[in-house]
C-alpha cells in the first residue's frame, strides 16, 4: 500500500455558521485517482474547496504527507503541492495562453514542452488570448495551468460540464495520459459517472455533505442500483 498523500479524518466543515460537510474521511495515495460523485449541491465543491482551505474547518483533520495541514491558508497548501482546477475555469482573459501556463509554472517535470505533449491544441493557440478560446480550450489550459506548478495532487471540479463529445473525448484521453504518466494524483468531481468511473480507481459518493458510499471504481461502474439511488443514472457523454 502507497504512503498517503491526503488523508481527511471526519471532516465537518462549511462557510461560516452554515455546516456543508459532516465527517468526511477519505484517503489519497500518491499517483492515487478518486471520483467524487454526487447529485448537483451535495457538496463536492465545497469538499474540493475544504481541501484547498477555502471554507471553514469546524471539526476532524486533513494531514498532508504526514503533515497537519487542518490551519494551514489556501496559498500554503497550493505551494506545498495541491493544485485546484475551480469550475469556474479562472482563465486570465488578457494573457496569451502561454503567458497563462508561464505565469503559474514552478521547477518540475511538467513545463511547458510537456503540458503542450498532452494539449497539442494549447500548443497551436500558444499566442492567443485567454478569451480568444473556446470552452474545451480554456478547460485544457484551466488544467496545463494547474500542471505547471508541479502538484502532487489535481482537484479537477467538473472538467467536462458543457463541453462537445469530442472535446470531452480528447480532454479524457489527455487526462488518461497524464495518470499513466504516474506523476500526479487526481480527484476527479464530474457528473459524467461513466466516465469518473473510467479515468479513476477509487470511488467516493457523497449524499447531504456526508460519504454515503465508497467502492473501487471497476465496482461501482456495475452497481447500477448504487448509482440510480445515490447519483442518477447517466449515459455517456453528449446524452
Ligand atoms: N459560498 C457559499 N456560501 C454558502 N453556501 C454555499 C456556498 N457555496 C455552496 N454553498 C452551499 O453548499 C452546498 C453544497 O454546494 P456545492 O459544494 O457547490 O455542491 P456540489 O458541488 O456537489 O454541487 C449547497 O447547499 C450550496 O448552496
Ligand atoms: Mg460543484
Amino acid at each position: 500500500m502507497a504512503e498517503p498523500l491526503l488523508t481527511l479524518e471526519r471532516v465537518t466543515a462549511g462557510y461560516g455558521s452554515a455546516l456543508v460537510l459532516h465527517d468526511v474521511s477519505l484517503t489519497v495515495p500518491e499517483n492515487g485517482s478518486l471520483a467524487l460523485l454526487g447529485r448537483n449541491g451535495v457538496g463536492k465543491s465545497t469538499l474540493l474547496m475544504t481541501i484547498m482551505g477555502y471554507t471553514q474547518l469546524r471539526d476532524g483533520r486533513l494531514t498532508w504527507r504526514g503533515r497537519d495541514i487542518s490551519h494551514l491558508p489556501p496559498h500554503a497548501r497550493a505551494t506545498s503541492g495541491i493544485g485546484w482546477v475551480a469550475q469556474e475555469r479562472e482563465i486570465f482573459p488578457s494573457l496569451t495562453v502561454e503567458e497563462n501556463l508561464t505565469v503559474a509554472s514552478r521547477p518540475g517535470a511538467w513545463d511547458l514542452a510537456a503540458v503542450y505533449k498532452l494539449f497539442p491544441r494549447l500548443n497551436e493557440r500558444s499566442r492567443n488570448l485567454g478569451n480568444q478560446l473556446s470552452g474545451g480550450e480554456q478547460q485544457m489550459l484551466a488544467i496545463a495551468r494547474a500542471l505547471m506548478t508541479n502538484p502532487a495532487l489535481i482537484l479537477l471540479d467538473e472538467p467536462f460540464e458543457g463541453l462537445a463529445p469530442v472535446i470531452v473525448d480528447e480532454l479524457t484521453d489527455a487526462i488518461k495520459a497524464m495518470l499513466a504518466d504516474r506523476r500526479v494524483a487526481i480527484i476527479l468531481v464530474e457528473q459524467h459517472t461513466d466516465i469518473a468511473l473510467e479515468l479513476t480507481t477509487e470511488a467516493v459518493v457523497l449524499e447531504r455533505g456526508a460519504v454515503a458510499h465508497r467502492a473501487p471504481s471497476a465496482e461501482l461502474q456495475n452497481d447500477l442500483a448504487t448509482l440510480d439511488r445515490l447519483v442518477g443514472l447517466r449515459v455517456a457523454a453528449g446524452e
